[in-house]
């Protein structure tokens, strides 16, 4: 049974028993005395001194005094809502996740966000959107945090701070960025060119979503799905919106942030409670899982490559339907804990080194900001599958545990044993064979390639889309101070394509550059000149 399942004295109650807090027909304590009035203190005379003893004011204060948590040290601004997936089984061949089998209802809950700004920032700014997803599924909770990017800026989560830090505002003036308009950032993006491809994207029309109901989803990282029998497959995760992808133009998100700085979160809950409902459908892309990990040539474990669909199309198994807002932002959106590592039987991660320090970042962080070990007790990061796990006390425990023996096998408790052999319901890593190696800081070759995919992006985008990545660098480069940035930024464009560079180069009065490194790359071919396209929408 679950911690939520046990009464105070230990017995099973065989009833969920969340935290009632509105339960009573009067007004009362925390302790739940009985309360004539909460608008008075307690005073020596009506004119006279407010005296200490009075309970039930030093309680609201203090209270009240200690509402705030830390917010998330990224994507602090989020919205979110529940909903359902339910599963095609066309993914079961492949991967013996139960969730994925046809016809499984899987309830949902989903944040939405923004990576840079903080909780009280505008929704319509130029940035990267978070989209992660908590599948509450039989086996154990399943949590699918992404964005609606499919690359990341660096390939090496030691890096991690160093980015957000180069991009949160300025250490001195804490003038806040909406994306980039400052030195740091594009200082870091030129001298770690792995970031060129996430930038290009961030500077194009994806970075000003319409709405989150109009955004697509990327797992980014690829991971390895398990079928029944211990085979792989290597898979990219991809949701693409029944509503299509749609964006804002610039002046457009300018105006809205001034006008309805809320506009995403308001879009969403109004559609939601209109019975608009927003769906989403689930795709993965497959690849063998060879000893290389790579695919056409692309290396499967570098998160910032795409393998484009017209390689390795995305095959839908799964749909999502958002249809309930939260009725508690602080107790659902804000205290829900994601995290890349919460897996279920049937979907592994791969040596993708970025992924590698997620796995062990977001626990480490909501340990800070949701006061200690116990935060899968609060309802909404509450496992819809049985709990029985041997962890004990810590800050916030709200399980009463039974038994005297938290170890396994014990002779005291009576039961539960591990199954004697293999348990194949249970989580099992793949055993997926390693390279004998030595011990080395260096990045492989082969994610040597800053160029070619952001060069492909680039030659896949109509005129008018490279207008607007076109004025979106000129705009956030013109917000630089140093004229040895820019110059850097537009080698790095002189090295993704020369109208680029230049175009950019005109727009700020500064000399075109030449590129460093050669353009020797073949133009892609045309059926690889609508990356991302390709969706057949119904
Ligand atoms: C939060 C996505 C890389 C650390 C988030 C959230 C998303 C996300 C969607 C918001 C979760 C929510 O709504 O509560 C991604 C993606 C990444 C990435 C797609 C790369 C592919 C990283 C890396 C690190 C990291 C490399 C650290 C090594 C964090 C932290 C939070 C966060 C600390 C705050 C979590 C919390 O307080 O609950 N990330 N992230 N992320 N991410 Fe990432």
């Amino acid at each position: 049974s679950g911690p939520d399942t046990v009464s105070p004295t230990g017995q099973p109650t065989g009833a969920p028993r969340a935290a009632v807090a509105q339960g009573g027909a009067y007004l009362t304590t925390a302790q739940g005395t009985r309360l004539p009035d909460s608008d008075h203190s307690l005073k020596a005379g009506a004119r006279g001194p407010v005296l200490l003893q009075d309970h039930h004011l030093r309680e609201k204060i203090t209270h009240f005094d200690h509402e705030r948590i830390p917010e998330r040290v990224v994507h602090a601004r989020g919205a979110a809502a529940h909903g359902v997936f339910q599963g095609y089984g066309t993914a079961t061949k492949i991967t013996k996740a139960a969730f994925l089998a046809k016809g499984v209802e899987t309830p949902v809950f989903v944040r939405f966000s923004t990576v840079l700004g903080s909780r009280g920032s505008a929704d319509t700014v130029r940035d990267t959107r978070g989209f992660a997803t908590k599948f509450y599924t039989a086996e154990g909770t399943f949590d699918l945090v992404g964005n609606n990017i499919p690359v990341f800026f660096i390939q090496d989560a030691i890096k991690f701070p160093d980015i957000i830090h180069a991009a949160k505002p300025h250490p001195g003036r804490e003038i806040p960025q909406a994306q980039s308009a400052h030195d740091t950032f594009w200082d870091f993006v030129s001298l770690h060119t792995e970031a060129t491809h996430h930038t290009l994207w961030n500077m194009s029309d994806r970075a000003l979503p319409r709405s989150f109901r109009m955004m697509e989803g990327f797992g980014v990282h690829t991971f390895r799905l398990v079928d029944a029998k211990g085979a792989t497959t290597l898979a990219k995760f991809h949701w693409k919106p029944k509503l299509g992808v749609h964006s804002l133009v610039w002046e457009e998100a300018q105006i809205t942030n001034g006008m309805d700085p809320d506009f995403h979160r308001r879009d969403l809950a109004d559609a939601i409670e209109a019975g608009a409902f927003p769906q989403w459908e689930l795709g993965i892309q497959t690849f063998p899982d060879t000893p290389d990990q790579t695919f056409e040539g692309i290396d499967l474990l570098d998160p910032t490559k795409i393998v484009p669909e017209e390689l390795a199309p995305v095959q839908p198994i799964g749909l999502m339907t958002l249809n309930a807002n939260p009725v508690d932002y602080f107790a659902e959106t804000e205290q829900v804990a994601f995290h890349p590592g919460h897996l279920v039987p049937g979907i592994d991660v791969t040596d993708d080194p970025l992924l590698a320090g997620r796995l062990f970042s977001y626990l480490d962080t909501q340990i800070s900001r949701l006061g200690g070990p116990n935060f899968a007790q609060i309802p909404i990061n509450r496992p819809h599958a049985p709990v029985n796990d041997m962890l004990r006390d810590g800050m916030h425990q709200t399980a009463v545990h039974t038994g005297t023996a938290p170890y396994r096998p014990n002779s005291l408790d009576g039961g539960c044993p591990f199954l004697a052999g293999a348990d194949t319901a249970a989580f099992i890593e793949a055993p997926v064979e390693l390279p004998v190696a030595q011990k080395v800081r260096e990045a492989p070759a082969s994610f040597a390639d800053h160029f070619s995919q952001p060069r492909l992006f680039w030659l896949s985008m109509t005129p008018v889309e490279r207008e607007h990545i076109v004025a979106a660098y000129t705009f956030e480069l013109s917000k630089c101070y140093e004229q040895v940035v820019k110059e850097r930024v537009l080698t790095v464009l002189a090295n993704i394509d020369p109208q680029l560079c230049e175009e950019v180069a005109t727009g700020l009065g500064l000399s075109v550059p030449a590129p460093t490194e050669p353009l020797t790359r073949p133009d892609p071919s045309p059926a690889l000149s609508q990356l991302g396209r390709t969706w057949p929408v119904d």
